[in-house]
């Protein structure tokens, strides 16, 4: 089965978020033997570069080099700073590229992001479509912009871009986590910008009998590599499955670990209920970041009673693109929606 692997090459950062999840007390970095590794024993599918800014890792361009070599589609989610330092050629090399919107105007990416990071974002973007390189906008949903999404949509829209929308994870604190009625009226908001090319979000996929994904990629086709030398399910999830080395041992595969096990496990509260093949629990990493692997999911509206899921059934309202070649569709929980040529700017 071929995956599609997320890698961090570093945990560096040109700028410093303060919703990331990125690790930041002491400096991360892969090598490129231990990228290798990675190449020579997984079935790779392609690579989505992630987690620091990887054009902070003073061996980027040769990392770019040997994926190249090895006919890897590669992907990276970036905040304009490791696409500026490349090279037409480099870039084009690209399968595609994502560049991180948090909000729809430059005053409050400025202020979120730290001064000058709009500008960056939209001077990069700029160039990969000049570039022909395919390029989407990506924003996390949090408290503080989830009312927003459908602004943040049309913004995509404006750039010709589609949008991807990655639900904020507690891995640092608290601050940005959305309340259960914020998570359903931010996919409401999200699903009335445009249809929806792919929800890998394991609960509202299932919710909505959207079917474009079944149950929580964690564990199943999921896995990243993370600069500390690491392999687990999920960017977020709390613990290392194993180190990159022991992918080279055949004694044992990967998907085995007892992390990469956890990260399957269907929480007993749920196993009676009629949506459990298709949500497997939901997001298993929101639950083993809060210590509640073997409790239903936060935003499980099931828990609630039938009522409330009929609420939620009605609040959302979508329409279903076609699902499309995009690198991530199957390797986080994820939600991409189409708004280029969609929506007016
Ligand atoms: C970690 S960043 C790394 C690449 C680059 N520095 C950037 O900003 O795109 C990759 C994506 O993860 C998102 N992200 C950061 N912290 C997150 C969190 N706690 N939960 C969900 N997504 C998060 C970012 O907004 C960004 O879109």
């Amino acid at each position: 089965m071929s995956v599609a692997v997320g890698i961090g090459l570093t945990n560096e950062c040109n700028l410093a978020c303060p919703h990331c999840y990125r690790p930041t007390l002491m400096k991360q970095r892969l090598s490129v033997p231990e990228v290798e590794t990675i190449l020579d024993n997984l079935d790779v599918g392609s690579v989505n570069l992630g987690v620091g800014e990887n054009g902070v890792h003073p061996e980027y361009r040769e990392m770019l080099a040997l994926l190249a070599r090895r006919d890897v589609k590669t992907a990276i989610t970036s905040n304009g700073y490791s696409l500026n330092m490349l090279t037409d050629e480099e870039l084009s090399a690209f399968h595609s590229i994502e560049l991180s919107f948090d909000f729809p105007t430059k005053e409050e990416m400025d202020e979120f992001r730290g001064k000058g990071a709009w500008e960056m974002a939209i001077e990069s973007l700029e160039r990969c479509q000049a570039l022909g390189v395919p390029t989407s906008v990506a924003a996390v949903m949090m408290n503080t912009n989830y009312g927003r999404m459908e602004e943040v949509a049309r913004f995509a829209a404006g750039l010709g871009c589609d949008l991807r929308v990655n639900v904020y994870q507690p891995v640092a604190d608290e601050e940005f986590t959305l309340s259960y009625e914020q998570f359903w009226q931010g996919f409401a908001n999200l699903f009335a910008a445009g249809p929806v090319v792919v929800c890998s979000e394991p609960l509202v996929n299932a919710i909505m009998g959207l079917e474009t994904t079944r149950g929580n990629p964690c564990g199943q086709r999921s896995i990243r590599a993370l600069p500390a030398g690491t392999i687990t399910p999920c960017p977020y999830w709390p613990a290392a499955a194993a180190r990159i080395p022991h992918l080279a041992d055949t004694g044992q595969s990967i998907w085995d670990r007892p992390e990469f096990e956890k990260s399957r496990h269907l929480p007993k509260a749920c196993e009676p209920c009629r949506f459990a093949e298709s949500c497997a629990g939901g997001c298993a990493s929101r639950r083993a970041l809060r210590d509640r692997l073997d409790e239903p999911d936060e935003y499980c509206p099931v828990v609630r009673g039938e009522d409330e899921v009929r609420r939620v059934q009605e609040m959302l309202s979508y329409t279903l693109s076609n699902p499309e070649d995009v690198p991530k569709a199957g390797n986080a929980c994820t939600t991409v929606i189409k708004t280029a040529g969609n929506l007016p700017a």
